[in-house]
């Protein structure tokens, strides 16, 4: 009896792993490739713009001191998390985060709506401490963000990085950058960071409503 194609394939591990890999590829494919040409996912929602200069300092100490290791930010589409954080996250939203930080790892809350919850004074007592105004709070203290001043050098070549992957930075905004963070600290820069999170979400009123354009539910 002659060898058959496929039993060739079931005899040889390794021919089979590729080809099982190219079988599962489909599936990824199928999803993932018509996302980047639909326009709705990567046009930013009404009212989302680049990250002016201070608050892009304070995300860059966000992902340098990997705050992301205990918060995500993204609010899924199911109910007990829209309730708890507000609307649910849409693609509009992230549209200038490089890189996201969606995550899925929460010791800590959600962020993604966390601007305006409480106030400056707050996040810099929490951040300072958390355990000042949150007794039983294992996060960890980031007292020396305080003693950082930021380096605005460092910030422009950041904006201008930006601006040549297409984010719509002015000239004006750059060459304003260092008078934007002069005499800052990076303790300023993460709570303007945090106060911006979630600022052009849609409101939690509309969360049970129809999903904006940039967001399948
Ligand atoms: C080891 C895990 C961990 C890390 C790392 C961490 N956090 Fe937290 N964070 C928590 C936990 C747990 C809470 C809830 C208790 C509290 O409020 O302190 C929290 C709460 C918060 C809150 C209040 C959220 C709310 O809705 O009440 C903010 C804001 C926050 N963290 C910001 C940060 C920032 C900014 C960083 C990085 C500089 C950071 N966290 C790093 C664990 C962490």
């Amino acid at each position: 009896m002659t060898e058959h194609a496929h039993a060739k394939v079931e005899k040889s591990v390794g021919l089979m792993a590729v080809l099982i890999a190219v079988a599962i590829s489909f599936g990824g494919l199928a999803e993932i490739v018509p996302l980047m040409y639909q326009a709705e996912t990567i046009q930013p929602l009404p009212g989302v713009k680049p990250y002016p200069p201070l608050e892009l300092a304070g995300r860059d100490v966000y992902v340098r001191e990997g705050c992301y290791n205990c918060h995500s930010q993204m609010v899924r589409t199911l109910r007990f998390e829209t309730e708890r954080y507000g609307h649910y996250s849409l693609a509009g939203e992230s549209v200038y985060d490089r890189p996201f930080q969606w995550g899925s790892k929460r010791t800590g809350p959600d962020l993604a709506r966390v601007g305006g919850r409480y106030s400056d004074d707050w996040h810099r007592a929490h951040l300072n401490n958390p355990r000042d105004v949150v007794p039983e709070s294992n996060m960890p203290a980031y007292s020396w963000l305080a003693q950082n001043a930021i380096d605005a050098d460092q910030l422009t070549a950041h904006l201008q990085g930006l601006r040549k992957l297409g984010d719509p930075y002015s000239d004006a905004d750059i060459a304003g950058a260092k008078d934007a963070v002069q005499g800052k600290t990076e303790l300023d820069a993460v709570v303007a960071y945090l106060q911006g999170l979630g600022r052009h979400a849609p409101t939690a009123d509309a969360a049970g409503a129809a999903p904006q354009a940039g967001g399948a539910p």
